[in-house]
Parts: C-alpha cells; structure tokens; sequence
C-alpha cells in the first residue's frame, strides 16, 4: 500500500521520529500536514518538502486539537507520533512530570483521534498509525508515567481493531525500540541496536505498506519484549537485570 498521492497528518512531526518519517513520506510522493508546538520547526520541515503545510499545536490542549483537526481537513492517513518521556523510578517519582507524559503521549492521542476517525467511518475509508513501544509490551524499570502511556496507546490501537473491523478504516500499531532522538539522549544506560531516526522510519513505512495490524523492531531486540509478554514477570524483569549487568 503506497502513500503517494495521499494526505496525510503526522502528529509530533517537528523532531526524531516524526520528522524522520515526514521526510520519507514526502520523498514517497505523499501530501503532508505536520503538527507538533514548535511551529517554526515545523514550518522549517514543510518549507523543505514538496508538498506539506504546517499545522501546530498542543495536544494537551482541547480547544487546539480541535481547531487543529479541523484546520487539516479530511486526510487519507494520521500517524499519532507524539513523545513526551523523562527516566523516572518509584524513587525518583515527579508527579507533575508523569501526569505531563500521560497526558500528551495517551490523553492528547484520546482527544485528537476522537475528531479524527469518526469523520473517517463517516467517509469509508481512512488510515490510523499509533507509534507504540517496545517498553509498552511489560513493565519496565525506571518507566514510570512513559511505559504506562505506551501501553496505553497500544491497548488502544486493540480497541480500534476491534470497532474499525468493515468500516473501511484501518489502524496499526509500530512498536519501534530506542532510536536516536532528544527522548533518549536523556538515558544513562546502555541501548542495545539503537538506530538513527531515518531507519527507523523507514522501518515505520515498511509497516506502514505491509498493513500489518502490530509490528515491534528491531530484531533480536523485540523478541525479547515479544516473548517476554508470555513469561512470568519476575522471571521476565530477571532477564533485564541480568542483560543490563
Ligand atoms: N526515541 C526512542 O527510542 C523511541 C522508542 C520507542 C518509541 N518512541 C516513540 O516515538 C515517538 C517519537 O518520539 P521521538 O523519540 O522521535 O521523540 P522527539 O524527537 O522528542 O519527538 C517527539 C515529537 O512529539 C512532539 N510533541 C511533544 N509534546 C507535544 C505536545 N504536547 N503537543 C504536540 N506535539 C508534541 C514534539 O514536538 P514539539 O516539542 O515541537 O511539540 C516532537 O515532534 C513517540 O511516540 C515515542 O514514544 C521513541
């Protein structure tokens, strides 16, 4: 399934990933709307690109998710790309920090997807793409408010699945593993196949044309969080610890 052609919205599209992935969308011939806050970045991003306006805003905002939507217009596809995280232990805990990440990586996607995929069923036609994780599939250490959200996203990417089935509208969910951003930059411990943000796109686009409704990269690296779901977790947060030494 190509892109070219279409419309569509990245949502946290000024940075990394997202920016990442406006660059691949576009070289594949689609049509862009790019949102974040910084709309200087993003105008930046757009200017460079053949076809993409800017559209920013807060996603923790309602009124602006609502202006925002209706300011993209009817669109082929939106990728909700939106990435707040700060390492955070059960010591370390910041209340307002871990509210403030809740809030734009799930709530922000609650409220912007509800202006967005009804008008799509409306239509008949229509392509979601949640970014996940692979710290969403378990509980992991020093993830407080940030696995949550993550999971979070990807539960609902299920329930998507499940009221989207013959409407028309599509929804996948990609679980990508640590890539090269200002997220990570803030991580003291090692990542194993941390990878530029562009191949992380490109793996993104790959999803994306497979249809696939759930894809985790990279491998080995995901097995460990695929496999892991099925584990106990005790025996599961062992193996970290013991990888992490
Ligand atoms: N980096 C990784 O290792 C990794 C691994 C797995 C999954 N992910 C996921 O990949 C996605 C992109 O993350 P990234 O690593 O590329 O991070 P990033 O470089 O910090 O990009 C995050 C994007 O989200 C936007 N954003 C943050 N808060 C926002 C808000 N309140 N309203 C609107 N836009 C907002 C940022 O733009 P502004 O600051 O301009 O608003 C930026 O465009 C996230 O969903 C993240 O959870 C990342």
């Amino acid at each position: 399934m190509s892109v070219a052609g279409q419309t569509w919205w990245i949502v946290g599209a000024s940075e990394g990933l997202g920016r990442a992935l406006a660059q691949a969308m576009a070289a594949e011939g689609a049509r862009l709307v790019l949102s974040a806050r910084n709309a200087r970045r993003l105008e930046d991003l757009a200017a460079g690109l053949r076809d993409a306006r800017a559209v920013a805003f807060d996603v923790t905002d309602p009124l602006a998710s609502a202006t925002a939507a209706a300011a993209a217009g009817p669109v082929d596809g939106v990728i909700y790309c939106v990435g707040l995280y700060t390492p955070m232990t059960a010591q370390t805990w910041n209340p307002d920090e871990a509210c403030a990440i809740a809030e734009a990586n799930f709530i922000g996607a609650l409220r912007l997807l509800g202006h967005v995929v009804p008008a799509m069923i409306v239509r008949r036609r229509g392509r979601v793409v949640l970014i996940g994780s692979l710290a969403g599939h378990r509980g992991l250490p020093g993830a407080i408010g940030y696995g949550a959200s993550k999971a979070a996203i990807m539960h609902l990417a299920e329930n998507l699945h499940a009221d989207l089935h013959g409407t028309g509208v599509a929804v996948q969910v990609v679980n990508p593993g640590f890539i090269e951003t200002r997220l990570t930059a803030r991580n003291s411990f090692a990542m194993p196949q941390i990878m530029p943000p562009a191949a992380a796109a490109a793996r993104v686009m790959r999803a994306i044309a497979g249809g696939r409704f759930s894809t985790s990269f990279p491998a080995p690296f995901a097995w460990l969080f695929l496999l892991g779901r099925w584990l106990p977790l005790g025996v599961f947060h062992a193996l970290l610890r013991r990888g992490s030494r």
